[in-house]
């Protein structure tokens, strides 16, 4: 992508006259408005294309048919570093998934809007590294499947055991989206004046040095990201924002931790998608258990990426429990680790407002939890409670639905 200043080259690919011309009307609209320069070309593929270079291509392939996307390794072929947006009318998750396997970075509802084109050039500009934002770190949610199952005592000991891992010079942040009701801040004690709700407002300016003198730290030295003090406030947040935001702040921290909650809103899955790993918790009880497997069979449907799923017993040797064999039964699938019950290290960590990495004498959770993030977050070898299932190849979900930041089911 070029800079800032330069126009972005779009590259429109249609047989229908009143498409490209629409693409026209946005990029005058956009200049008038003080949105992202562009300029628009028609590009003839593949019989002029070798001359026309474009930041941004995008294909019509309701006009052009779905034959078409046997050409998008030759469009990358010469447009190496361009960013490829299909548009069509009907998306199905068939669809988008031949789209992407042919090379697609983007999706597009047809026809688009002003404000869908324009989000569009955005996500080009971040993912692309326009303005330098590219993904470095670890980006992990933690997800429960009913309230009282730990993610958020999860959360912060897994962004503890994170930097411990990484080095003191690293820089992990805890990122609360349950907007409704978050108590990250409570259970740490910091501030909410700084809330995601208002950084969801700035992405436009947010630079490192901005984010590190924004976010509130806890003495532990890792930076928090609170839900917004007053519920209402959460209504405004999109999941589109949320993608976006993950995206700059997994760009710019080594280890980003969320607390993902209970509840499948469009602003959790964003965030279940656009992570490399998704913790599910689950308590040795049969209601908690029962909820598994229902999020499991809609991470199914959903195709989820199972290699980034790691299901996580919390609890697990509380008296009066499940036992395992009954409950990898249940869920069709084993058990990838077990957290001991300690009840006393956890209460004692959130009276205290710090991690139960910081409460002495060590407990068995502290070291249970680095083990953890050692084994299914950094992929290094330990001795482990329980072992992976073998994973099936595929980033390619991740991929998909980074890209096209909405859900994947309905028309858009
Ligand atoms: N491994 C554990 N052993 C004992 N108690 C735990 C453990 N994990 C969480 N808890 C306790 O369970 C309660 C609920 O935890 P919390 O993190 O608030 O759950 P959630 O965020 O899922 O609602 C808290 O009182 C916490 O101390
Ligand atoms: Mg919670």
């Amino acid at each position: 992508m070029p800079k800032p200043h330069e126009p972005v080259h779009v590259g429109v690919i249609s047989r229908e006259q009143p498409f490209f011309t629409r693409f026209e009307t946005f990029s005058g609209a956009s200049e008038r408005e003080g949105g992202i320069l562009c300029r628009i070309h028609r590009l003839d593929f593949p019989e002029k294309s070798a001359e026309q270079a474009a930041d941004v291509v995008v294909i019509d392939l309701d006009s052009m048919g779905d034959d078409f996307l046997k050409h998008l390794p030759g469009i990358r072929q010469q447009n190496a570093r361009s960013w490829i947006t299909v548009t069509y009318q009907h998306p199905s998750p068939e669809r988008l998934l031949k789209s992407v396997r042919a090379g697609a970075n983007d999706y597009l509802p047809y026809p688009p809007t002003m404000g869908e084109f324009h989000e569009m050039l955005l996500r080009a500009r971040d993912l692309t590294g326009g303005n330098g934002v590219r993904p470095r770190g670890h980006l992990i949610s933690i997800f429960g499947n009913t309230g009282g199952v730990g993610t958020t005592t999860l959360a912060i000991q897994v962004a503890a055991s994170l930097r411990s891992k990484l080095g003191p010079s690293s820089q992990v942040v805890l990122v609360d989206l349950v907007l409704q009701r978050g108590d990250l801040s409570a259970f740490l004690d910091v501030p909410t004046t700084y809330s995601l709700v208002n950084l969801v407002t700035e992405l436009d300016r947010v630079d490192p040095s901005y984010l590190h003198s924004v976010l509130p730290k806890h003495p532990s030295g890792i930076y928090v990201l609170p839900a917004p003090y007053a519920p209402d406030e959460a209504d405004l947040v999109t999941s589109v924002q949320i993608g976006r935001m993950l995206h700059i702040l997994h760009s710019v921290f080594d280890g980003v931790v969320v607390d993902a909650g209970h509840e499948f809103s469009e602003v959790v899955l964003s965030a279940l998608e656009a992570s490399d790993r998704v913790l599910l918790l689950t308590l040795p009880l049969l209601p908690s258990i029962r909820n598994t497997r229902r999020t499991l069979d809609l991470f199914d449907r959903l195709s989820y990426d199972p290699a980034k799923l790691i299901l996580v017993l919390n609890r697990g040797d509380a008296s009066g429990r499940v036992d395992l064999s009954t409950i990898e039964e249940t869920l069709g699938r084993p058990m990838q680790w077990s957290i001991p019950n300690d009840y006393e290290t956890t209460v004692k960590a959130i009276n205290q407002a710090t991690t139960v990495q910081a409460i002495k004498p060590l407990g068995k959770l502290a070291d249970n939890i680095e083990q953890m993030v050692a084994k299914h977050i950094l992929g290094q070898t330990s001795s482990t409670p329980f072992s992976p299932r073998p994973s099936k190849n595929g980033n390619l979900m991740k991929t998909l639905l980074n890209i096209i930041g909405r859900p994947l089911h309905g028309p858009p």
